[in-house]
């Protein structure tokens, strides 16, 4: 048995979505740890597109258990949404399962954070206006409603009350806005509980007993390391533990847990604002975002993009336990006539390879870069690293000798199919 953790490495958009599915394949059990519906997955199955933003990529496989652990936000309304549209698509849904102890984002979730980015001004993070932030700061403050408070109606109306009170008191008091109503929350959330009832139970028990039965299990993290509270680009960054977060989100102890598998787009982006060192506001820039249809699934925001950052890497890697990459659409950088890839930074006059602390050094600091030469022939339909041109594959090398982590995959197009598998990372 095995236990694999995904990661995004960067920015988030890493492309999980698809190494989840392709990994997926051989694993019993698919689980989700952290985030929301903040995060957004595009999967191409045989020609068919899926937008999966909160459910684990691991629906599409009718025979596997799909799990969303109780470090997940979730908002219910966001989950029957794609419910629906998966059923619609013919997919069965049958054996998701909903963690009992996983809070809820409710409406006033959603106004807090587009009320606190407001009051942000210049300084706002660029959120993706989910209420992501705001239930993971309820949760903290112990004013939190969970899955289980909202199956239960007296809990979830005493719980309701309670919170949307001191929340209310917030928009008229703090924000001079208008409160928010309790029957309407209380009624449209009740239909909700009704409608995931039979899917909720305690997935650290689970996932657990599947550990004992030598089962393999694939964990999906949301967003990416950099977006850590803890590791990232704080305040840059989102509300959640991308990157070690796996034993608290998902109620499974930090031993039992086998390999991390670190995904990394060939290049760099970012949506949302922070700073990026590496960041390309010329025609390279605008070549990489057309080609890598640089667009937020979620918001739909042109995204940032960069030269491939391994300072960034080398933090991700150490902060999270990465032992394989799995690098993704490499395929956009073909036809490109030389690459550059970051190997430190100059800060202050200094060379620096390792990624500070605070945004005003970050912002400081100068990339150095190693420049190797690009290719332009067709690798969408390589199937074996051998058949690679050896352009592509001096790139491929050079991440792993300035990270030092070895690559499982490589994907060279959105479809399933156009994956190398270089290590099976669920064998060794
Ligand atoms: P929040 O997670 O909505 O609070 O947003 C905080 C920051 O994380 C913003 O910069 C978002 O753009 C970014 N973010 C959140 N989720 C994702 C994701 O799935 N991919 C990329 N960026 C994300």
């Amino acid at each position: 048995m095995s236990t694999i953790v995904i990661v995004g490495s960067q920015w988030g958009d890493e492309g999980k979505g698809k190494i989840t599915d392709f990994l997926g394949k051989d694993a019993n059990i698919i689980s989700r740890y952290q985030g929301g519906d903040n995060a957004g997955h595009t999967l191409d199955v045989d020609g068919k597109v899926y937008k999966l933003r909160l459910i684990p990529s691991g629906i599409l496989y009718k025979d596997k258990v799909t799990v969303v652990g109780n470090g997940v936000v979730i908002n219910p309304k966001t989950m029957i949404e794609e419910l629906n549209s998966l059923k619609e698509s013919g997919v069965d849904i049958s054996n998701l399962k909903i963690s009992d102890r996983a809070h809820v984002i409710f409406p006033y979730h959603i106004k807090e954070d587009q009320l606190q980015e407001e009051a942000k001004g210049d300084s706002k993070i660029g959120t993706t206006n989910r209420g992501i932030g705001p239930a993971y700061m309820d949760k903290a403050s112990r004013i939190g409603i969970r899955i289980a408070d909202m199956l239960n109606p007296e809990v979830f109306k005493n719980r309701l009350k309670e919170t949307l009170d001191i929340k209310n008191k917030e928009f008229t008091d703090l924000y001079n806005s208008k409160p928010m109503n309790f029957d309407d929350i209380y009624h449209e959330y009740s239909q909700y509980a009704d409608q995931i009832r039979n899917m909720v139970t305690d997935t650290s028990l689970l996932l657990n007993n599947a550990i004992d039965k030598n089962e393999n299990i694939l964990f999906e993290g949301a967003q990416g390391i950099m977006l850590d509270i803890d590791q990232g680009t704080y305040p840059y960054v989102t509300s959640s533990n991308p990157a070690a977060g796996v034993s608290i989100g998902a109620g499974v102890g930090p031993n039992k847990i086998d390999k991390v598998v670190g995904v990394v787009k060939a290049y760099t982006s970012r949506v949302g604002d922070g700073p990026f060192p590496t960041q390309l506001d010329d025609e390279i820039g605008d070549f990489i975002r057309e080609n890598g249809h640089e667009y937020g699934t979620v918001t739909k925001r042109p995204r940032r993009v960069g030269w491939l950052d391994t300072v960034v890497l080398r933090h991700a890697f150490r902060v999270s336990g990465v032992t394989d990459i799995a690098l993704n659409v490499l395929d956009v950088l073909t036809n490109l006539e030389s690459l550059k890839i970051c190997t430190s930074y100059e800060l202050d006059g200094k060379e620096i390879d390792y990624y500070p602390a605070t945004i005003d050094e970050i912002k400081r600091c100068k990339p150095i870069y190693k420049e190797l030469p690009g290719w332009t022939e067709d690798i969408t339909n390589i199937k074996d690293y051998n058949d690679l041109p050896e352009n592509t594959k001096k790139y491929i090398e050079t991440i792993e000798d300035l990270t030092g982590a070895k690559i499982a995959t490589i994907s060279v197009g959105p479809n399933r199919n156009q994956t190398i598998l270089k290590n099976n990372v669920w064998k060794n």
